[in-house]
């Protein structure tokens, strides 16, 4: 069967009346982890092996290219610049924009029938403005639950990695590192412990994968995880 019709089936059946994301044809997958472990490596990698198998996927990152999310990234870029915001407002931002890509992106794309694949998602922000940055997470929970409105990851994939083997690659690129490849090595470790604590906590959603390993061994584990998803 070529890619298109099973794509025409898949949208034949999302005409149906979807009871949730979850009873749709359609598949939202998020890829977690530090900066450096190997993210989009292994979105790639996927994103091919699904088309060869006749998938239609998208993959998104926020702002995801939301006219809203956009101006909302260049306020939190500049105001970067200016170390003018608080994390509280950062929050709010993140918040924003994924409540924005949410329901303009990615709810009519999963319900369509693609195979939507997130970089990052809810768990960063829980991670980074929470367990790392120190923002209480009973309110990061409640405002990150409110921004997705129950559009939940069926799948979501932590590739873990240790922080030493995370910074020598990031530094073996040899280009400029970003602000938040810049932080210290003790950040870097309450984002490990932070993902691995949710992990724990939602341990059906959440699979770790270990990213300690060549590309094509990881992409092997990531396989493992989509195809038993999508049996
Ligand atoms: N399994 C791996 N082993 C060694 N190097 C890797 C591996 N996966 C990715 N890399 C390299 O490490 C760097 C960071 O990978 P990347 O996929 O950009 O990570 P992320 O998107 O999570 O920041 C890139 O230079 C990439 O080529
Ligand atoms: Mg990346």
């Amino acid at each position: 069967m070529s890619a298109g019709a099973v794509y025409r089936r898949r949208t034949s059946l999302s005409s149906l009346p979807a009871v949730s994301a979850y009873s749709s044809p359609g598949f939202l997958l998020s890829f977690e982890g530090s900066e450096g472990c190997g993210k989009s490596t292994q979105i790639r990698l996927l994103k091919e092996r699904l088309e060869n198998a006749g998938r239609k996927v998208e993959v998104l990152r926020e702002p995801g290219g939301t006219e809203i999310g956009e101006s909302i990234r260049h306020l939190l870029q500049h105001a970067k610049e200016g170390h003018s915001m608080t994390p509280e407002t950062e929050l709010l931002l993140f918040a924003a924009s994924r409540a924005q890509i949410v329901r303009e992106k990615i709810r009519p794309l999963v319900e369509s029938g693609v195979f939507v694949i997130l970089d990052r998602f809810l768990d960063s922000t829980t991670v980074y403005q929470g367990h790392a940055r120190g923002l209480p997470l009973d309110a990061v929970n409640a405002i990150n639950r409110f921004a997705i409105g129950g559009t939940l990851p069926q799948l979501t994939l932590l590739l873990d990695l240790d922080v030493q083997t995370a910074w020598q690659r990031i530094h073996a690129t040899g280009r400029e590192l970003d602000r938040m490849e810049s932080q210290p090595p003790e950040f870097f470790e309450k984002v490990r412990q932070g993902y691995l604590s949710l992990a724990k906590a939602e341990p059906e959603r959440i699979q770790i994968i270990d990213a300690n390993a060549t590309p094509e061994v990881v992409h092997e584990a990531v396989w493992k995880q989509v195809a038993a998803r999508l049996a």
